[in-house]
């Protein structure tokens, strides 16, 4: 790309609609003149954007699909620098959708643009990661949907990453008795057993997911939080002990292929043990973010719960961490420093 230069925004645009996996040549960033707020508006410059599987669906265009040759939508934090918004003032931290680009112009309570609470001895990176839609998906497939309890055993996949690590925190503070994971390399499996703090994880490369989970968890499980769908799936159907709860979150199995999504072969056992199935949308649940950040500010601030993210630096570098992402490159979130 270019070097930043004072008075020039930088946003990415698609150009092309990937087939399969995104590359480098769908994207062009392009500069215009950072824009002056107008009134009812305020200019923030972004400081760190997320990037997330969900952003691979919109990329394949259609109804809510991303256009070509416009920005993309995205989360993102940032910092005011000038406003005629009466709801924000030069300097506040705040939180807003106008993602994958420098600069945006936003207005309070419009799109769920909010001033971040400030927690002190909470880093920034949190309310995109833990405390921002990743935590906030996890929360509500944990307490609203599966409705985990103290003493149950719970199974995630994609397991090292956004939702997954955040997942296993969550559902520890929770009380959950033994927390199994699935990701895709050793060196992640490694981290979840360590640091991570989960009581068994295994590379789904290294077998049927099925036998795995069924030698990780031989007494079975009682929650299943989905991030992969497919054999995965069919796995947990298979590990679920009698009224055990899925929460399917989603499906990055399937988001880089054409192929339908594959369906359980053993979906019948929903049935014979009394499982319950239910998709969870983040946006259906959003009146939980305070709930989440009086729930976990605590533990962020002693330190019991950390802020897992791979932090890219440097605008230049947003779609090279979208692209990772999908790959697997991360461990937790994966955010871009834009000025990093
Ligand atoms: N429903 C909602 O409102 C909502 C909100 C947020 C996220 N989500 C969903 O939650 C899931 C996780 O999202 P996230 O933001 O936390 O992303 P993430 O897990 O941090 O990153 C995606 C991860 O998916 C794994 N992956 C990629 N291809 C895979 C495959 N074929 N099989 C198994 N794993 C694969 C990769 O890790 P490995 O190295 O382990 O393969 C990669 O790191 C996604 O399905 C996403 O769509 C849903």
């Amino acid at each position: 790309m270019t070097n930043h230069t004072a008075g020039t925004a930088y946003a990415v645009h698609q150009i092309a609609r990937p087939t399969g996996f995104p590359t480098a040549a769908d994207f062009a960033y392009v500069e215009q003149p950072v824009p002056a707020p107008v009134p009812g508006t305020a200019l923030v410059e972004n400081l760190q954007l997320s990037v997330d599987p969900y952003h691979r669906g919109m990329m394949d265009g259609g109804e809510g699909g991303f256009a070509l040759h416009a920005p993309l939508e995205g989360r993102a934090v940032g910092r005011v620098l000038a406003s005629l918004d009466p709801g924000l003032a030069e300097g506040d931290l705040v939180f807003h959708r106008q993602g994958w680009r420098t600069h945006a112009l936003v207005t309070a309570g419009v799109d769920g643009t909010r001033k971040l609470r400030g927690h002190a001895g909470v880093p920034l990176s949190a309310y995109l990661s833990v405390l921002g839609g990743t935590g906030l998906t996890a929360y509500a497939a944990l307490t609203r949907v599966a409705r985990l309890r103290e003493g149950e055993d719970l199974f995630v996949s994609a397991a090292a990453g956004g939702v997954g690590v955040a997942t296993a925190h969550i559902a520890r503070l929770l009380g959950a008795r033994r927390i199994i994971g699935s990701a895709g390399s050793a060196a992640k499996v490694r981290r979840l057993t360590g640091d991570l703090g989960f009581d068994a994880a295994f590379d789904y490369h290294d077998g049927p997911v099925a036998e795995q989970l069924a030698a990780a968890a031989p007494d079975g499980i009682d929650v299943y939080v989905d991030n992969v769908g497919g054999d995965h799936l069919e796995g947990a159907i298979g590990a679920l002990r009698e009224f055990g709860r899925i929460a399917w979150v989603g499906a990055i199995s399937m988001y880089n292929t054409d192929r339908a999504p594959a369906a359980p072969r053993n979906l019948f056992e929903v049935v014979h043990k009394s499982l319950r199935l239910e998709g969870v949308l983040v946006s259906h649940h959003t009146d939980l973010q305070e709930e989440l950040e009086d729930f976990l500010v605590p533990h962020l601030r002693s330190g019991s719960v950390g802020v897992d993210a791979t932090v890219v630096q440097g605008f230049d570098r947003t779609v090279e961490a979208f692209v990772g992402m999908l790959h697997g490159q991360n461990t937790g979130k994966m955010l871009v420093e834009v000025t990093g």
